[in-house]
């Protein structure tokens, strides 16, 4: 297969871990007879730089004409601590979703029974989680209505949803969940929130259309509980934008790092692969960070976006091999065992 890729390293340790995830799949490519093409563009910090514009048309283009998108991470300290600064690099991230159309956001968390000691939790409670986290990415508080009123005095963001953005992701869910172990818990917060009871109500009317599927329904603050009391109930989760946001990053430590922690963000529009951690700033430009994240995210890039599973299959075991033998950077290795950035990318791409 010729696949046409669009390479967006962005910010911070972005380029360094995009790097590794491309050697990843030049070595799929060389075993299973595929050519990859990338086409590389301007997304975030480095974007505003040099365009003065988080998510130029430049790069969109590239996007549209692209099989799929091998995205980094976007980011500056210097515009954290700025509120009043207009153009931020995040905006290039919510531009780039919401341009090519990306609702459904797939974020799941696998534990490796090696690493089962570095997480937080206790080993009985993590050991042979594996759960898959949906969120909805283009609608509710990231896109309504904001702003500011009184002198800026008051400040506002709506909580927007609407009947076909409900429906198309959890659509997406019942089927998803009707691929696994045929259990979906929408989490939501209907007990208070009107764009919940929506979701709620949708999600009912939905549910005898899948009726192999055992769908709970969980209100937000106890599924936060329950992600770390309980992690193997979970099977697929599905749940708005911000609740999504916050309990995805709650859920990947429970694997032992957020450097594991891949996505897909698919819809409409050319699907987009991305590692769930940021730009991590203090690391950039180091040789430490944990590319694997971002490794995983290219073996669903061929999953989702080329359904080649093979290839995807091929990627994983790699990693597993990698992170069995201690060849991983320093938030998973013990003193001094730490192996570099790069050093991690060519053994995985060796061993693939
Ligand atoms: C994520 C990130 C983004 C989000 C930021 C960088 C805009 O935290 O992908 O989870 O909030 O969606
Ligand atoms: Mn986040």
């Amino acid at each position: 297969m010729k696949m046409k890729i669009a390479k967006l390293p962005g910010d911070g340790i972005g380029p360094e871990v995009v790097e590794q995830a491309v050697k990843a799949v030049d070595a799929v490519c060389k075993k299973f007879g595929h050519t990859a093409e990338y086409e590389f563009g301007y997304v975030g910090a480095c974007a505003i730089d040099n365009y003065g514009n988080p998510y130029p048309e430049e790069t969109h283009k590239i996007c549209m004409a692209s099989d799929a998108v091998l995205f980094g991470a976007v980011g500056d300290p210097k515009y954290d601590n700025d509120p009043t600064s207009k153009v931020r690099p995040e905006q290039g991230l919510l531009a780039i979703r919401k341009q090519l159309g990306l609702y459904a956001n797939l974020r799941p968390v696998e534990t490796f029974s090696s690493l089962v000691d570095k997480s937080p939790l206790k080993r009985e409670l993590v050991d042979g989680a594996d759960f898959m986290c949906i969120r909805e990415l283009t609608g509710g508080m990231y896109f309504g209505e904001k702003g500011r009123r009184d002198n800026g005095d008051t400040a506002f963001d709506t909580n927007l949803y609407h009947r076909f953005e409900v429906e198309r992701i959890l659509k997406l869910a019942f089927e998803y969940a009707g691929r696994r172990r045929k259990h979906l818990t929408v989490v939501d917060k209907a007990n208070v929130l009107e764009s919940s009871r929506l979701w709620r109500q949708i999600a009912q009317e939905m549910e005898p259309q899948y009726p192999d599927i055992k769908v709970d329904y969980m209100f937000v603050d106890n599924a936060s509980m329950q992600l770390i009391r309980c992690p193997k109930f979970f099977d697929v989760l599905v749940t708005e934008n911000t609740f999504g946001d916050i309990l995805t990053d709650e859920a990947s430590c429970i694997t032992g790092s957020m450097g594991l922690l891949a996505s897909a963000s698919v819809g409409e529009h050319t699907s987009l692969f991305e590692p769930i951690h940021g730009s991590y700033p203090q690391a950039a430009g180091k040789n430490i960070a944990n590319p694997l994240a971002t490794i995983l995210s290219a073996a669903m890039m061929f999953e989702y976006a080329f359904g080649l599973m093979d290839e995807g299959k091929a990627i994983r075991n790699a990693v597993a091999l990698s992170i069995e033998k201690g060849i991983v950077t320093e938030d998973l290795s013990g003193e001094g065992t730490a192996y570099s950035t790069s050093a991690v990318g060519d053994w995985i791409a060796a061993n693939i």
